[in-house]
């Protein structure tokens, strides 16, 4: 009984669909739909920009209201998320218009597929794009608005350019979206970042986050610190930035350890800092920011070829040489 009347549904349905592909056809010549009821094969790459130029040719089959009409296939969410395989709009397509009718570009909601997550923090860097994450996917490619097997959301496709690969990768170069981090990445020194989701930096604070100990000049991650030499008397060479982390702080009644914030001056690096992460070379001079506000140099003269030349004036003892 249940099978005869879906049957009758059905033979209703085509028939009414088959009178429709007559009105159906839009401002175009070719037809919205086959005899069979079907669009055209990439229809999904298509549609948008036909609803753009005439939306009143989809409400006949879609309804008024777009939510699914005699095709029984809605636009958005209700009456269902996905269909074919890729997720309908998240709001009405013809009120929120664009990609605004699944999410912000960048994504700024807090529910799927417009979680804003470290979205903002990222968009403002100097040189970041949708491209630089999402390389090769985003709107128009395959990747896109994919739904999962159960006709969820699927995770968005995420994929950087080889350019911001690392410079020593000892970790995999990729997204790993079961924890949300990223690893082998020049923007964060080839270490694993925090997650996507949950995870924060304090640029102000948290630099090992980003920059290891250095085993030479640059070595092995474009950002790690290793200059400042003291070559002692007896031929001993000691690594300034490395001595400077292990010793306590001549200023500090606390006896707290040097700290990188101690030489570099977190206000200055806040104007100066990251204003080419996806590169792999420093876009200001390291010297530049050095010294004032709360850290315990007063000036910083850099290293030329001569020896000895750099050195800072600071309140923790007096000159010594800092070779590069
Ligand atoms: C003559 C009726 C009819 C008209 C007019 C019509 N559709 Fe459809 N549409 C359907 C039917 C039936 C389906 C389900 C079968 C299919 O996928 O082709 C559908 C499915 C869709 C799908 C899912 C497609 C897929 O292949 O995954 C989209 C997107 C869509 N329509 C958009 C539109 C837009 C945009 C317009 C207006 C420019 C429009 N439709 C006009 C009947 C119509
Ligand atoms: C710094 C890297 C980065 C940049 C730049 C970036 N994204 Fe993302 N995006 C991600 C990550 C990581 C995810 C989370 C992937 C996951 O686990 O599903 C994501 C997820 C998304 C999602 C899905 C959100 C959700 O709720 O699931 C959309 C949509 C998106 N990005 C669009 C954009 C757009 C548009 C831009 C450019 C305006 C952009 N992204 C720039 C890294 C980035
Ligand atoms: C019909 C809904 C929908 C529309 C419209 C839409 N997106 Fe998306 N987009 C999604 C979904 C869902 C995801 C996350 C899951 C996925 O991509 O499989 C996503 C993910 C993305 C991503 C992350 C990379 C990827 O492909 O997974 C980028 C970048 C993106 N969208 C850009 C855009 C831009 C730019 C526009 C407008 C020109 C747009 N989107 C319009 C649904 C949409
Ligand atoms: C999000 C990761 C990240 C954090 C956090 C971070 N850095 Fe960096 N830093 C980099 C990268 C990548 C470079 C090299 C590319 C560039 O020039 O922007 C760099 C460059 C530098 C330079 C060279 C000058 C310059 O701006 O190019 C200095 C000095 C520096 N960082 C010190 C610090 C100190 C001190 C802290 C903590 C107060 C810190 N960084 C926090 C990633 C980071
Ligand atoms: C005792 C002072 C001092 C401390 C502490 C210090 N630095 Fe430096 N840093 C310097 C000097 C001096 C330079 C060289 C500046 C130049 O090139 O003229 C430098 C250079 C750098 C460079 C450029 C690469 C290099 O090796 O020359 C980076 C990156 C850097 N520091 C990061 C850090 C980070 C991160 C910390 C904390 C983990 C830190 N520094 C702690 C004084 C310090």
């Amino acid at each position: 009984m249940r099978k005869q009347i879906s049957m009758l549904r059905m033979i209703f349905l085509i028939a009414a669909l088959a009178a429709l592909v007559a009105c159906g056809k839009g401002n175009s010549d070719a037809p919205l739909v086959d005899s069979n009821g079907k669009h055209p094969a990439n229809w999904i790459g298509q549609h948008g920009v036909v609803a753009a130029s005439s939306a009143s040719t989809c409400t006949e089959c879609h309804g008024e209201n777009l939510t699914g009409g005699i095709a029984r296939v809605g636009c958005f969410s209700t009456p269902q998320t996905s269909f074919n395989g890729f997720v309908c709009h998240a709001t009405n397509p013809t009120v929120n218009k664009g990609c605004d009718s699944c999410h912000g570009t960048p994504p700024n909601g807090i529910t799927a597929p417009n979680r804003a997550n470290a979205h903002p923090t990222h968009m403002g860097l100097a040189g970041v794009t949708c491209g630089t994450c999402h390389n090769g996917a985003g709107s128009g490619t395959a990747n896109h608005m994919k739904a999962t097997a159960t006709g969820g959301i699927a995770g968005a496709t995420v994929s950087f350019p080889d350019t911001l690969k690392a410079n020593t990768i000892t970790t995999t170069f990729a997204y790993d979206a079961a924890s949300g981090t990223c690893s082998g990445i020049i923007c964060h020194g080839g270490l694993t970042t925090p997650s996507w989701s949950t995870g924060s930096i304090n640029a102000a604070t948290d630099c090992l986050k980003c920059h290891g100990q250095g085993t030479a000049f640059r070595t092995p991650q474009f950002n790690s610190f290793y200059s400042g030499i003291f070559p002692f008397p007896t031929g001993v060479v000691v690594n300034l930035h490395q001595f400077h982390l292990i010793s306590k702080d001549p200023t500090s009644t606390a006896g707290a350890l040097v700290i990188c914030t101690s030489c570099h001056n977190t206000d200055t690096l806040a104007t100066l800092h990251f204003a080419g992460l996806t590169t792999s070379s420093f876009e200001v001079l390291p010297g530049d920011t050095l010294g004032g506000g709360s850290t315990n140099i007063t000036s910083y003269t850099p290293y030329t070829s001569g020896v000895p030349s750099g050195h800072c004036l600071n309140s923790c003892h007096a000159i010594r040489y800092w070779i590069n």
